[in-house]
């Protein structure tokens, strides 16, 4: 199959300097979307019409490739003379022995199903997508003669008889391509916008005698464009509707459909449970038995069997063990290996770090570059200085360790196994294992001290 993305549209009504292709929808690119659809039905070649200035659209995708994508081949379309002209354009690029198919890069939803039931449609002729709008203004209408698809009239070209057609065209089409070539060539901008319309093929093949299939999406969203922030936001709700909706269907436990963002890939075991105003960016593993407070944010975070994450927390490219207790309101951030049954409480940082088996550091910490091993406490209000202004040192905590509350461990420092610290010790050299180890001042009491009394003021 050759697939032609056409993205060389203005997107005017974004009002933004972002092509509008690279807008977001769950966290990709609406391009990216469309690429995935091309994929799914196993595409050999994909072309790209895009427009000067849209050269960030092509960086964006050079520089990040999608995995396992088929070549994209990037074809510019100037001036932008309507959507025969781009298809035009990525003709010399179509291989001959496969149909070719025409996909909107601002129509993001568009599903597999529904582009194979097409691509069995259109059996080497032409097919195209077509559904029926209560109110059709804008679309391209079907025009049917004896029930068969024969033209298409654009909104603006269409006798008041056609505007009251409610069937119109989506845009999305199949044809044979060595006929969409002949008809490409044979494509006049005689219309009410001086264009080169995709559609005038409908025509031409009805004309010769090629039959033209007509065929319905599985649901009328797949089928939207985004010309619009109004109608990104709507999509983005569709999306996230339909994917919380494919998530309880695998048994997962969503305390509300309405309220869970995903913008990635989110994989779960069975019996996780999340609740309300989570989000969850990049790709996230909840294994069996997770359950998920309200108001996290994870994001490329595995969290192993039986872990609680509590409300309010906030995860980035970590891996955090089983039967863990995380948050309220704890901040991971990336590259920290949280191990089995830890403990981290509220306002605890812990950034590229290792926590050890049944390490438990409960309230207000900072731990930073740090290997601590299994059984430790870290106090409330410890933190590990990592940064001496220049260069980030490394601390390691043995087994067994007690870090009284408030100390400050000046890194580069070793806490060996089973050591202590006192409260309020400022560790600037290894603490021997084994041992109490503390660098407050010894408290003492003034006897007889008097505390000054302010004196009457002068007159
Ligand atoms: C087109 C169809 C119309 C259909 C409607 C569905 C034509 C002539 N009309 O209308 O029948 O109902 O889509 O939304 O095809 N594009 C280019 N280069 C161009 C013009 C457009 O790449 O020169 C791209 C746009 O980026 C967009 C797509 O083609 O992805 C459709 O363009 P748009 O201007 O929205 O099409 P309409 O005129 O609304
Ligand atoms: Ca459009």
């Amino acid at each position: 199959m050759n697939v032609v993305i056409l993205a060389a549209g203005q997107g005017t009504r974004m009002h933004s300097n972002l092509p509008k292709v690279l807008h977001l929808l769950a966290g990709r690119p609406l391009l990216a979307h469309v690429i995935s659809a091309a994929q799914s039905i196993k595409a050999q070649r994909i072309i790209v019409v895009y427009r000067s200035g849209g050269e960030a659209v092509r960086a964006k995708f050079e520089t990040n490739p999608q995995p396992s994508s088929a070549p994209i081949t990037w074809v510019k379309q100037e001036p932008q003379s309507g959507t025969g002209h781009a298809v035009q354009q990525a003709a010399p690029f179509l291989d001959d022995r496969w149909p070719t198919l025409i996909l909107y890069g601002d129509v993001p939803l568009i599903q597999q199903n529904t582009l194979s039931r097409l691509i069995n449609a259109a059996d080497g002729g032409l097919a195209l997508l077509t559904v029926e709008l209560d109110n059709p203004t804008g679309y391209g209408r079907v025009i049917r003669r004896e029930g068969l698809v024969s033209r298409i009239v654009e909104h603006r070209d269409a006798l008041p008889a056609e505007l009251a057609v409610k069937e119109v065209n989506v845009g999305i089409m199949v044809a044979g391509t060595t006929q969409l070539r002949k008809w490409l060539g044979a494509l006049t901008p005689n219309n009410a916008q001086g264009e080169y319309y995709l559609t005038d093929v409908v025509k031409l093949a009805f004309d010769e005698g090629c039959p033209v299939a007509g065929v319905q999406p599985d649901h009328v969203w797949e089928t939207l464009g985004v010309n619009s922030r109004a109608q990104l936001v709507e999509l983005e709700r569709r999306f996230q509707r339909v994917n919380a909706q494919k998530l309880l269907a695998q048994g997962v436990g969503l305390m509300d459909p309405e309220r869970i963002d995903v913008r990635g890939d989110l994989i779960c075991g069975r019996d996780v449970l999340i609740d309300v105003n989570c989000v969850f960016e990049g790709r996230v593993e909840l294994a069996n038995g997770v359950s998920i407070g309200p108001n996290c944010v994870l994001r490329n975070v595995s969290v192993a069997a039986d872990t609680q994450i509590l409300a309010f927390t906030y995860a980035e490219d970590s891996t955090i063990g089983a039967s863990c207790r995380i948050g309220p309101y704890t901040r991971i951030r990336p590259a920290s290996t949280i191990g089995k049954e830890v403990h981290l409480g509220n306002f605890v940082e812990v950034k590229a770090s290792q926590i050890g088996l049944g390490s438990k550091a409960n309230h207000h910490a900072y731990i930073g570059d740090t290997e601590i091993g299994s059984g430790v406490n870290v106090g409330a209000g410890t933190i590990v200085c990592n940064y001496d202004g220049a260069n980030k040192h490394r601390t390691i905590i043995e087994d067994g360790a007690f870090i009284g509350s408030d100390c400050q461990l000046v890194a580069p420092v070793r806490v060996g196994k089973n050591a202590t610290l006192g409260a309020g010790t400022t560790l600037t050299k290894d603490a021997p294992a084994g041992k109490l180890t503390i660098t407050r001042v010894r408290q003492s009491t003034i006897e007889n001290w008097q505390r000054p009394t302010k004196k009457s003021p002068s007159r």
